[in-house]
């Protein structure tokens, strides 16, 4: 028999609370293939608080695409947690309720959407990194890893910020989702002198454009007899019938393939 000394509470101790709960909660877990519950937890979750701005596929919206390998303020479980938990800051994200389980569980479901990239697409990379910087034009208003025109957004890590479908999508028909802060606009000087552009800088008294042709114009808006900004009408031409289907494919494949570690 063990002796124990005097005043320890040792022999005293009885099962807390806590612990029987813990066994009872593992056993009822246990009992429905803990895995698959858990998914299935995290899926519902993310679908009822996330997907409204996310998408259901996390293929996002109003909120920022999820469905990628990485995500720039969640570089690690831990980050990406903390951003669940506190939403980020002067950002439409919000913070939620949810308990360090719960947000366990969505992040898990989110990792799962993220690998999503590894899809195979159809096409072929090199015949479409070939259309890309010839036949297609495309380097007159986009660049890839620093070279190319800046009058379409920089694509060097667009293959992890957009899925295939929204690729394919952005060629065929650019006025479904246009990328913000790529608009159209208009300004017509007080002199008749119509330019239309992307914006580039604005303040109070002045805006800056950037043309297709790739020419800034820096503009006072006193002199404009009307300025106006476009939300609905990309500045990017559809390319839905200047290609065939199979090259749309080659596209798609070579700007899927643009992620930051290809740009190593
Ligand atoms: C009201 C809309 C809204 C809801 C609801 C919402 N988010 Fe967000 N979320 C955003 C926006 C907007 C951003 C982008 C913030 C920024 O960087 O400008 C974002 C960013 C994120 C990011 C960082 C993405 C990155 O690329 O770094 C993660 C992760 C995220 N949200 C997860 C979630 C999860 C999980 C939920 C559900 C619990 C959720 N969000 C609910 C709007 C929302
Ligand atoms: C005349 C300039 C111009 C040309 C040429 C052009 N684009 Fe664009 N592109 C834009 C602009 C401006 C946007 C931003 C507006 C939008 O999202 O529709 C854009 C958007 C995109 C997007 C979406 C980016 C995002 O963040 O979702 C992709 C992908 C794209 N272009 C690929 C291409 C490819 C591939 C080609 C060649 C076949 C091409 N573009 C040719 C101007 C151009």
């Amino acid at each position: 028999m063990v002796e124990y000394p005097k005043g320890s509470n040792m022999p005293r101790k009885k099962p807390s609370l806590l612990s029987i709960c813990v066994v009872l909660l593992c056993a009822n877990v246990t009992a429905q293939s803990p895995a698959q519950d858990q998914a299935a937890r995290g899926e519902k979750l993310y679908l009822s608080q996330c997907s409204f701005c996310h998408g259901q596929t996390g293929e996002g919206g109003r909120g920022s695409p999820l469905n990628r390998p990485r995500l720039r303020h969640a570089p690690d479980d831990e980050a990406l947690l903390r951003v669940i938990r506190r939403g980020i800051a002067d950002t439409a994200m919000p913070s939620s309720w949810m308990t360090e389980n719960e947000a366990q569980l969505v992040a898990a479901h989110i990792r799962k959407l993220g690998r999503v990239s590894t899809i195979a697409t159809p096409g072929n990379p090199p015949k479409g990194e070939q259309l890309f910087r010839s036949t297609g034009g495309c380097t007159r208003c986009h660049a890839v890893q620093g070279s190319g025109g800046a009058f379409g957004p920089d694509l060097t890590t667009i293959g992890e910020r957009r899925s295939s479908t929204h690729l394919r999508e952005s060629l065929v028909n650019p006025n479904a989702d246009i990328s913000s802060g790529y608009f159209e606009i208009r300004a017509t000087t007080k002199e008749g002198r119509a330019i239309e552009g992307v914006r580039v800088n604005e303040d109070t008294f002045s805006i800056q454009l950037r043309d297709a042709g790739d020419k800034l114009h820096s503009l006072w808006k006193a002199d404009l007899k009307s300025l106006d900004k476009n939300l609905k009408n990309s500045l990017m031409p559809s390319y839905g019938k200047s290609f065939t289907p199979a090259e749309l494919d080659d596209l798609v494949a070579y700007l899927a393939k643009l992620t930051e570690d290809s740009s190593r």
